[in-house]
């Protein structure tokens, strides 16, 4: 055979193998569901900061949620079935990632190497971006299962106690600092992906998306902590009646 028919007999080979379409249907895959929790957490972070307008609007805010305006007094189940639906996407999407994540320590190391060589922007934030996955796989693993199992434990004074007496501001703050990196870079890397706002002036464009999703991280940060940081002080004052719980218009 000569060069012609080893190259005319390689390519009609490749032609006729058929190639997977999985890995591209697993990309599609893990850029949704992350969008529907990025959504989810915008939303969240501004709800959660209801506390900040005060004790009645979060309680008010909490059994809207439980739709009190159909059941009396509101249904905590139906924060039990959206923690899980939540979680079955949460699952997945990690699931999906995990194929992504070095292997061995040989591929870490590889891996590295690159990083140091590269000096690019966009690689480190990959770094970024796998190592706050794996906090929130344990961090929001523990939240969603706490509001699938106790969802009428939610309010202003029965999650004040949780974060302060119970001790879980910490998992918090540090669920806190993962997940908003981790949406913040996930948006980003999403919108340079699928070339979503490229438009005529790509380069332009990208650097203003950027810019735009790093002051979004900073807002939401200093949401959640400022949120975060009226619930244990909430939590401190109420400390001796812990367990009690608020009611409407009236504080026991
Ligand atoms: C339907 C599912 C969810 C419900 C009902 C829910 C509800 C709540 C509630 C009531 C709080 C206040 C603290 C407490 O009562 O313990 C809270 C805080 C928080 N949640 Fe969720 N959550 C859900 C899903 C998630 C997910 C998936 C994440 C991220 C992976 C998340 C991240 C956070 C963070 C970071 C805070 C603290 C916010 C701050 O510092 O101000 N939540 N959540």
């Amino acid at each position: 055979m000569n060069k012609a028919e080893i190259y005319e007999f390689l390519t009609s080979r490749n032609k006729q193998k058929k190639k997977s379409r999985t890995p591209a249907r697993l990309d599609a895959i893990q850029s949704a569901t992350g969008a529907i929790l990025a959504l989810f957490i915008v939303f969240h972070l501004i709800f959660e900061s209801s506390i900040l307008l005060g004790k009645e609007a979060m309680y008010r805010l909490t059994k809207f949620f439980e739709a009190d305006f159909i059941f009396e007094g509101g249904e905590p189940l139906i924060i039990s079935a959206l923690a899980f639906v939540v979680f079955v996407v949460f699952v997945l999407h990690a699931l999906i990632a995990m194929r992504k994540f070095p292997a061995s320590y040989r591929e870490y190391r590889r891996y590295q190497t690159h990083r140091h060589l590269l000096v690019h922007n966009d690689t480190n934030l990959w770094f970024i971006q796998i190592t706050t996955g794996f906090m929130m796989f344990f961090l929001g693993s523990i939240h969603l299962y706490t509001m699938m199992m106790q969802p009428s434990k939610i309010g202003p004074f029965a999650s004040a106690d949780r974060i302060f007496s119970d001790g879980m501001w910490p998992m918090y703050l540090m669920l806190l600092v993962s997940v908003v990196l981790h949406a913040g870079i996930g948006v980003y890397r999403l919108i340079i992906k699928w070339g979503v706002f490229d438009g005529v002036q790509p380069q332009q464009n990208r650097l203003l998306a950027k810019k735009i999703i790093k002051w979004l991280i900073v807002f939401y940060l200093a949401l959640g902590a400022v949120s975060l940081v009226t619930y244990i002080k909430i939590g401190y004052e109420h400390q001796e009646h812990y367990g009690e719980r608020y009611h409407k218009g009236v504080k026991e």
